[in-house]
Formats: C-alpha cells, sequence, structure tokens
C-alpha cells in the first residue's frame, strides 16, 4: 500500500490485510483458551470498538459484548495516571470469564485501574487482550494475556485509535508524522 494522501500521516504502518491476519491469529488462540465457555468481550469506549467486533467475528466459542468508557487526568501535582470510570457496564460479571478489549496499552496506568476494578466484581477469570502495546511506554508492570502488534514509540492512528477523534475509521494503522 502507497502511504494515502492524509496530512500529517507519514507512512502505513501495519495494512488492513496484516491487521485482518493477526485478528484471526489472536481470535484462534482465544477461541482454544475458552473452547467450552461463553465469554465476554468488555470494550473500552472508544477506541476499542473497530478492533472488538472484528476480534468477535473470528472467535468461534459463544460471546457477549459489554462496554464501559473511561476518563483520565493528572492529579493536582500533575503526575498523570488518575483514571475514573465515566460510563460503566450496564451487566454484572460475577462468575463470567471476561477479556476486557483495548486498542493500545501505553503507560498501563488505565488498565491497571479497570484490572482492579473488574477483579472486585468476581468475575470467574479476568484476561487481557490488545490490539497495540506500545510496551517501551509503560509506567506501571500490568498483564496482557493476547496481543495483536508492538508498536515503536511513535503516535498512531487507525482501526481506533485516533487524532484529534479523527481517523478512528481508517482500515489501515498509520504513524503521524513528528
Ligand atoms: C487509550 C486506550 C487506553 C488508554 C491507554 O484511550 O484506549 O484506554 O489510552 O493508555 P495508558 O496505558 O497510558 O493508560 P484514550 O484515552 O486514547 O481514549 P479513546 O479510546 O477514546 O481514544
Amino acid at each position: 500500500m502507497s502511504t494515502p494522501s492524509i496530512p500529517g500521516i507519514e507512512r502505513v504502518l501495519f495494512t488492513e490485510e496484516q491487521i485482518d491476519q493477526r485478528i484471526r491469529e489472536v481470535a484462534a488462540e482465544i477461541t482454544g483458551r475458552y473452547a467450552g465457555r461463553t465469554l465476554k468481550l468488555i470494550g473500552v469506549l472508544k477506541g476499542s470498538i473497530f478492533f472488538l467486533t472484528a476480534l468477535a467475528r473470528y472467535i468461534d466459542v459463544p460471546v457477549k459484548v459489554d462496554f464501559l468508557a473511561i476518563s483520565s487526568f493528572s492529579n493536582k501535582s500533575g503526575s498523570p495516571g488518575v483514571v475514573r470510570i465515566a460510563k460503566d457496564l450496564d451487566d454484572a460479571i460475577e462468575g463470567e470469564d471476561v477479556i476486557l478489549v483495548e486498542d493500545i496499552v501505553d503507560t498501563g496506568f488505565t488498565l491497571r485501574y479497570l484490572l482492579q476494578t473488574l477483579a472486585g466484581r468476581a468475575p470467574n477469570s479476568l484476561a487481557v487482550c490488545t490490539f497495540l502495546d506500545r510496551n517501551s511506554r509503560r509506567i506501571v508492570q500490568v498483564p496482557v494475556d493476547f496481543r495483536c502488534f508492538e508498536i515503536p514509540d511513535r503516535f498512531v492512528v487507525g482501526f481506533g485509535l485516533d487524532y484529534n477523534q479523527l481517523y478512528r475509521n481508517l482500515s489501515y494503522v498509520a504513524v503521524m508524522k513528528p
């Protein structure tokens, strides 16, 4: 694929075909791990919805979906990592096999908070699946059970990831110019 004529985009990192192929592989891993069980996929709005729907279609066990939204901000001393739930799940997760689905894990603050919060609701199991992992930016260590791609420390858009709320609907992932 040639570089698309969208202002600000430097190059394509993962094409639509590469993404589809990798999502199929991860979905097959999940299908194997959860054989005979019913799975609940929890998407973190908004970025993860594109990945979640693509992933869910390739998972071959019964799947339920639910969504939550978070807001994150810096505290008074300017340190990042303060997270709260802005929209909670519709349903309880007690006794369920849950996979938290993210578009990207960066510092890990969001995931740490969500895992602590959801673990307190007594699911049968709780795992994490992320589309992208920018591990080089990790500040707090969090468990990631399934990941599609590790990415470099660059700003990326597409397939759910935005720049000022734009570009989420791109079918590929691209690196923005510095
Ligand atoms: C992204 C992503 C995670 C969070 C990860 O959400 O979906 O929730 O950032 O960052 P962290 O590991 O540093 O905590 P974002 O705030 O961009 O919201 P969006 O999904 O609506 O774009």
